[in-house]
């Protein structure tokens, strides 16, 4: 992917509903939420009196040791899973299962490998009727515009790179136009160039749509020039230790991450992951006299 073209892709005259901005962007609340795995003698506590507050219109970034809980948070934010006790709403509203308002990118592809990527793209709303053929060809049309894959429509995704897999995944999930954006370390095993050039494709189509967004990632510096909110977690039983406002000017260009500020958001959120991955390293770690 040329950097050129992902710019290019942004000038699109004809603004689909699929990208108007999302005045009905929207928040999502964790409220107490406790879950845990196992029966009841091996039962270990992953999320633990657990609240946050998503801001509508935010990018929120979750970063955190591996194996504190991001996806179990990610599946109950998505209603795949239920907490134990506590709540997860969206816009004050009890979630109780999966939602068109509400779509998940994982870092495994979910493209179905005997669709093309445009078929994989409207198979959605074509299964569910959603919209007249027309409409919904001009409106995937114009996400694979948007996402820089209009010569690639119609290969399978065996023959996508990583990268376009992912914007093929992305388009999947905005022709849908939910209320949230939720990502899991979609760009985990990409390698650094083209997570760079991602990074930098996903955020312009953040600014340009303002939809409330949750994104997973254990990279740092991805986290910090993507988020209007860091989330830092700590270990198991998993809480907050840390939000951090991240008050970088947009549109963001990644060299704003050799800016003084970036810098010291960086140090902040490493300091406290540093402390996190010790007191697990201790945990761990059986004492020498026992
Ligand atoms: N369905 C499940 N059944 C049993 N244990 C589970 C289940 N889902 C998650 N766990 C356990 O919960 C803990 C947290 O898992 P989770 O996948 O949420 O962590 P994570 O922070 O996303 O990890 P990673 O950084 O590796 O992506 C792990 O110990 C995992 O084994
Ligand atoms: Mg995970």
């Amino acid at each position: 992917m040329q950097q050129s073209d992902i710019k290019n892709k942004n000038n699109s005259a004809d603004i689909s509903s699929a990208e108007k901005s999302t005045e009905n962007s929207a928040s999502l609340e964790l409220r107490n939420v406790c879950r845990g795995f196992g029966d009841e003698w091996s039962r270990e506590e992953v999320i633990s009196d657990f609240s946050l507050s998503i801001n509508p219109g935010e990018l929120t970034v979750l970063v955190g040791p591996s194996g504190c809980g991001k996806t179990t948070l990610v599946n109950m934010l998505a209603g795949f899973d239920k907490p134990d006790t506590g709540q997860v709403l969206l816009n004050e509203k009890l979630i109780t299962g999966p939602g068109m308002d509400r779509m998940v990118v994982f870092q495994e592809t979910a493209l179905m490998p005997w669709l093309t990527a445009y078929q994989n793209v409207v198979f959605g709303p074509k299964i569910r009727n959603d919209l007249p053929g027309r409409e919904l060809k001009k409106k995937a049309d114009y996400l694979f515009e948007k996402v820089g894959l209009v010569e690639f429509k119609d290969k399978y995704p065996i023959q996508l790179s990583g990268g376009m897999q992912r914007r093929a995944e992305l388009a999947r999930a905005m022709i849908n136009d939910p209320l949230v954006m939720i990502m899991d370390e979609p760009f985990r095993g990409l390698d650094a160039m083209s997570r760079e050039l991602m990074q930098e494709f996903f955020v312009r189509l953040f600014e340009e749509n303002r939809r409330t967004n949750i994104f997973v990632t254990s990279e740092i510096d991805e986290a910090i020039f993507l988020a209007d909110r860091l989330i830092v977690l700590s270990n198991r039983p998993t809480s907050v230790r840390k939000i951090i406002d991240i008050k970088l000017p947009r549109p963001r260009e990644l060299n704003v991450l050799s800016s003084t500020e970036a810098y010291k958001y960086k140090r902040d959120a490493m300091e406290l992951l540093h402390e996190e991955a010790l007191k697990n390293f201790k945990r761990s770690t059986p004492k020498a006299d026992s």
